[in-house]
């Protein structure tokens, strides 16, 4: 799955930055422990010249809120250690939401100003929560389109503990694209690995648009492929 998504990427970016219109190629991307794979394999190809970052501008999905980016759990230090302090791109390009601010609301707005300055985003990469979450939209009676402060649910926190002391150091809070920042995005790689996601990715087949299961939301995108290692 890894080894595909990695190609997947790689194949993108080679159709944008040959292209003559001189622009980035706009990657958003996830973290968690599914594109792991991904970003080392992306990180393997690089060495070997086989995909070049120089023309790449990022967006990430989210991040935790409070949160300073030093913090061993910040996504901002997963990305540097995954992906970014191993790959040929230009630290300027990099864009992570930040959870050090005292201003989350208009983090949030400079955040999809700063998409729609660099183009939109030509591929947006993501995850699956095991209850149907994407980035931080978790499930409940509504979803906010574009990117926002959230609480995190207690099931999000619970589950994200692993990576934490206890769960009163998981931030209540995350900063997080919304549903329809997603949905803007030209296309949707998702990723869907492990034998929790199957409940939420059998809803998601079954086709139903419902608030209840964010994910089933990307029935309302044209272009979305899905990767996945797990047999239904
Ligand atoms: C991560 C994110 C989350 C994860 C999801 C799956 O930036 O936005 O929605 O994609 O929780 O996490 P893993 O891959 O750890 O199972």
């Amino acid at each position: 799955m890894s080894r595909f998504a990695a190609k997947f990427v790689e194949k993108e970016l080679q159709i944008q930055t040959t292209g003559l219109s001189g622009k980035n190629f706009v990657l958003g991307l996830p973290t968690g422990s599914t594109p792991i794979g991904m970003y080392e394999r992306l990180i393997e190809m690089n060495r070997a010249w086989e995909v070049d970052f120089s023309k790449v501008t990022t967006f990430n999905l989210d991040e935790y809120y409070p949160i300073k980016r030093d913090n061993s759990q910040s996504y901002y230090k997963f990305m540097f250690d995954n992906l970014f302090g191993k790959i040929n791109i230009d630290k300027k390009n990099i864009n992570i939401l930040s959870g050090e601010v005292s201003d989350a609301d208009s983090e949030c707005l400079e955040y999809e100003k700063k998409i729609e300055a660099a183009g939109g985003i030509d591929l947006m990469v993501i995850g699956l929560g095991a209850n149907g979450h994407i980035g931080f939209n978790e499930p409940g009676d509504f979803l906010i389109p574009y990117t926002h402060a959230t609480d995190l649910t207690q099931d999000t926190r619970e589950k994200n503990m692993r990576f934490f002391n206890s769960l009163d150091e998981v931030p209540s809070k995350a900063l997080t694209m919304g549903m329809g920042s997603i949905l803007k995005a030209k296309k949707i790689l998702m990723l869907v690995s492990g034998e929790s996601k199957k409940e939420a990715f059998k809803n998601l087949l079954d086709g139903k648009i419902t608030t209840k299961i964010p994910v089933s939301f990307l029935h309302l995108h044209r272009d979305v492929t899905v990767l996945s290692d797990m047999k239904l």
